[in-house]
């Protein structure tokens, strides 16, 4: 029961504060049944593994006007690619994002698969990014952990089982909370109060959605969590 109000609650939040980026659907868009391009949510999740929000914004918007949907990609030249990746570094993710493309337009269809095991065989998906595209673009119940959502579901609950062994503990929390409708806006949310409300220092406690039902602010300090490993 707490863990829908958590999720109800969390998305109302996010209904009306999300974060308008170039690669997301808003919710007043889902609703009307429009659903978000695979290849979008893709490319984005890939330039997001290790580089920030503003930094991808130019690079996305870049790389759908050269290659607007996968077999575009996938007949590219690798030396455009890289030369269009130049400046967001770790260029493994750029000739994995050109292996992808060409796995996915060769398979029958061309189409990306939709569960996160189907994602996860292919070239630069790993279990973040395939269960990331699943929700979002897939409308799969896969939970989405990353630091910020291990920060955010730490503080709710107040575990105070250390890094990396909390984290089990955590993926069950998240999946309870997954037990709703909207699953991809369930993981942006996430996402978004990590980035912008539950930060790593100083969080904004009296602006969050959640401060009714997060116990690390009734126990004391949400600053405390997650614990990290003893040295
Ligand atoms: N970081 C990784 N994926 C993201 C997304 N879909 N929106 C915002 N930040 C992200």
């Amino acid at each position: 029961a707490a863990d829908n109000r958590i999720a109800a609650d969390l998305l109302g939040w996010y209904d009306a504060n999300h974060r308008e980026l170039p690669w997301r659907m808003p919710p007043r868009e889902l609703a009307k049944g429009l659903r978000p391009d695979p290849y979008r949510v893709w490319l984005s999740e890939i330039m997001l593994q290790q580089t920030t929000v503003e930094a991808v914004k130019p690079y996305f918007r870049a790389f759908l006007e050269k290659w607007p949907d996968v077999s575009a990609l996938a007949s590219a030249e690798t030396e455009d690619v890289m030369k269009a990746w130049a400046g967001l570094g770790y260029y493994s993710r750029a000739r994995n994002l050109k292996l992808c493309a060409e796995t996915v337009a060769a398979l029958p269809g061309g189409q990306f698969p939709e569960t996160e095991d189907g994602l996860r065989a292919l070239p630069g998906i790993g279990p973040y990014t395939a269960a990331a595209i699943a929700s979002i673009a897939f409308m799969r119940p896969a939970a989405v952990v990353d630091g910020n959502v291990e920060r955010v579901v730490t503080r709710l609950f107040s575990i105070s089982t250390p890094l990396p062994e909390a984290k089990p503990e955590i993926r069950a929390h998240v999946e309870r909370m997954l037990a709703v409708a909207r699953p991809g806006d369930f993981a942006q949310a996430m996402m978004d109060l990590g980035a912008t409300i539950c930060t790593p220092r100083r969080p904004r406690c009296m602006l969050c959605p959640l401060r009714a039902d997060c116990s690390a602010i009734v126990n004391g300090d949400p600053e405390l969590y997650p614990v990290k490993p003893p040295k």
